[in-house]
């Protein structure tokens, strides 16, 4: 008998698409929602709109971007937080039912949700909010500067200790799964890809420095976001803040 290849291999394998042997495909019409909304009421944090056009161009950005994990203790602007925010997660079209954001995603589901753990903002109390899209808005959901527990979260990372904002994406697996089956785990994973590149361009294109972050204690980082780690589940994070010069 042939030995288990272990849990990658078979997930692999048996979520492939195969010309003859497509799995049945789930109903399209889409239960779970697109968005996430809390039932308590929670404070709020009006972000100035992004801009839309300008900044630098997009090859001298993709040529300057690089990983950076010094920041000094200077705050970032909610003008840049909004640009961030926008740049990842953002509305930036719509067409009749349909809300399309700046980062691609299998099926226009954006399993993904954002947090941002704000420790130095300029016009917005250190916490950890929760992004809502389509208001363009901040969500409170715990006052106070969490800095320590996501770098100690984040294995230690001093990054995450030092960063101005800590980005995190919250897999809403469901919300994938509705369509796509056992495969969403793969989409969910491509679509984090594709923020933490979006976090890090606009990042770059801001002067800001960025690093994302694969390396965490899943449940500690869940725990601080409020996330069960089965209906959602924290997959990515970024730490951006002002860089050191010549920072790596
Ligand atoms: C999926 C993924 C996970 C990563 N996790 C970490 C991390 O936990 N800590 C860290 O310091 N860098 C992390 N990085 C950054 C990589 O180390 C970095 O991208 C790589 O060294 C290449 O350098 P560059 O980004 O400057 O081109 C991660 C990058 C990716 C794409």
């Amino acid at each position: 008998m042939p030995s288990d290849p272990g849990i990658g291999p078979r997930y692999q394998d048996s979520t492939k698409y195969r010309r003859h042997a497509m799995p049945g495909m789930p109903s399209v019409s889409v239960q779970v929602p697109l968005y996430k909304r809390y039932e308590r009421p929670l404070a709020h944090i009006e972000l100035p709109a992004a801009d839309t056009e300008g900044g630098p161009g997009l090859w001298a950005t993709v040529a300057r971007r690089r990983s950076r994990r010094r920041f000094t203790d200077q705050p970032i602007s909610l003008q840049q937080l909004s640009q961030l925010l926008w740049a990842v997660a953002g509305v930036t079209a719509e067409q009749s039912d349909r809300v399309y954001r700046a980062a691609a995603s299998a099926g226009a589901l954006y399993p993904n949700e954002s947090y941002v753990l704000v420790s130095q903002v300029s016009d917005c109390p250190s916490g950890i909010y929760h992004y809502e899209v389509r208001e363009h808005r901040l969500a409170l959901l715990a006052e106070g500067d969490y800095s320590l527990e996501i770098s100690e979260a984040c294995m230690d990372q001093a990054s995450c200790a030092s960063a101005a904002v800590v980005l995190a994406f919250g897999a809403v697996a469901p919300r994938c799964g509705q369509k796509y089956g056992d495969r969403a785990y793969r989409y969910i994973y491509l679509d984090a890809g594709h923020l933490g590149a979006h976090v890090q361009l606009a990042a770059e294109a801001l002067d800001l420095g960025s690093v994302n972050i694969g390396a965490f204690f899943d449940d500690e980082v869940n725990h601080l976001l409020g996330l069960d780690g089965i209906n959602e589940t924290v997959v990515y994070l970024t730490a951006v803040g002002q860089p050191h010069l010549h920072s790596a």
